[in-house]
């Protein structure tokens, strides 16, 4: 294939729906960092997505200022990566088509993602609900991607995606590789949400989501709030979910030592929960706060911001193009 002598391509896109949090960060942004020195990079904010469940547009554009702006503070170089909008590139409809040609209702309705907002949303299940993977699936094969950075939540999605680039290789020929969800050959992510309830996420269950744009205190007084208990009493007790959880986060953003010192303090029954916390508490603000300042830094350069979405937009116009050309001579549909 045309691009095998160059950076394997990757791509991946998170949803303006809200603003990013540490499920955005370990899921998705942490690999994004990792691997764009080595691979062709193409990252968008998924505004056409957005509109699936998020139909009113009042806050949208500065919702994608406000994640653009965290993607940059988080460490993504706009000069090594394409940065852009996905409603910047119109072949991403023209390809969502012809993918929804290859896109079996029964599966979409399949779709744990499309049942789980069917469910939020009964006044609103809408076309583009139903057919929200033939738009991933379609951001992804527009640049011919092998690798899409992702948390676990997403991994349907990938599978979908394949089965798309699959069934169109066999009916007009070879052009799409099969993308994977890639997290370096380690499972897929999935960070808990503080309350053990499920996962943190942008626009659901806010108190027991760390946004990357908390201030000290909250991300303090969220942490402190995180559910415990009494702690074991006899060696080998297993733990709840919710400690589980804890000792997870605790593993993202402290030390090893800290890790294992807890870890210790469980196994010998001697664990203050109120002491992990307060570590927790602590190393979730040197976190967070580095990210959360320099991203206010650079939203308030408004021409810097447009500056990256414009070029980051130019690059990925030009690889979408490419691929159309491929996609609509496969097809046939090129009468001039
Ligand atoms: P979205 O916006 O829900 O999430 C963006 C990225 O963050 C990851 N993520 C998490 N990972 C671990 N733990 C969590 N609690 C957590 N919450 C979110 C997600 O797995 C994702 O990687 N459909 C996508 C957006 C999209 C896309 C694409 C992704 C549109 N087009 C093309 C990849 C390729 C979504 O809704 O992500």
């Amino acid at each position: 294939m045309e691009k095998s002598a160059k950076k394997p391509v990757v791509m991946s896109g998170i949803r303006p729906t809200g603003i990013l949090h540490l499920g955005s960060y370990f899921g998705a942004l942490q690999n994004y960092i990792r691997m764009q020195d080595e691979y062709e990079c193409y990252f968008m904010v998924a505004d056409l997505h957005s509109l699936t469940t998020h139909p009113d547009t009042k806050s949208l554009r500065a919702n994608v200022l406000h994640v653009i702006s965290e993607h940059l503070a988080c460490g993504l170089d706009p000069d090594k990566v394409a940065l852009y909008c996905q409603s910047a590139i119109h072949e991403t409809s023209e390809l969502y088509f012809y993918l929804n040609t290859l896109a079996y209702k029964g599966e979409l309705e399949k779709t744990t993602t499309f049942k789980d907002k069917a469910r939020l949303q009964p006044q609103n299940i809408n076309a583009a609900l139903l057919t929200y993977p033939s738009l991933m699936a379609a951001d992804i094969l527009l640049h011919r991607a092998l690798y899409v950075p992702v948390g676990k939540d997403q991994e349907q999605h990938l599978e979908m995606a394949r089965n798309f680039a699959t069934r169109f290789n066999h009916r007009y020929g070879e052009i799409f590789p099969g993308p994977l969800a890639f997290n370096f050959g380690a499972a897929l992510v999935k960070v808990p949400a503080l309350d053990g309830s499920g996962k943190m996420s942008k626009s659901e269950n806010q108190n027991a989501t760390l946004y990357l744009s908390d201030d000290d205190a909250l991300i303090r007084k969220k942490v402190m709030k995180a559910k415990t208990d009494e702690g074991p009493k006899v060696p080998g007790t297993p733990m709840p979910d919710y400690i589980e959880n804890l000792f997870h986060l605790l593993q993202l953003v402290s030390t090893t030592e800290v890790y294992e010192k807890f870890v210790t303090d469980y196994n010998q029954c001697s664990i203050r929960y109120g002491d992990l916390k307060k570590q927790l508490a602590e190393n979730m603000v040197q976190f967070i706060a580095p990210i959360r300042e320099k991203a206010i830094v650079i939203r308030n350069n408004e021409s810097y911001m447009q500056e990256v979405m414009e070029k980051g937009a130019a690059k990925a116009g030009e690889s979408a193009k490419k691929t159309m050309q491929l996609v609509r001579d496969a097809i046939g549909v090129k009468y001039f």
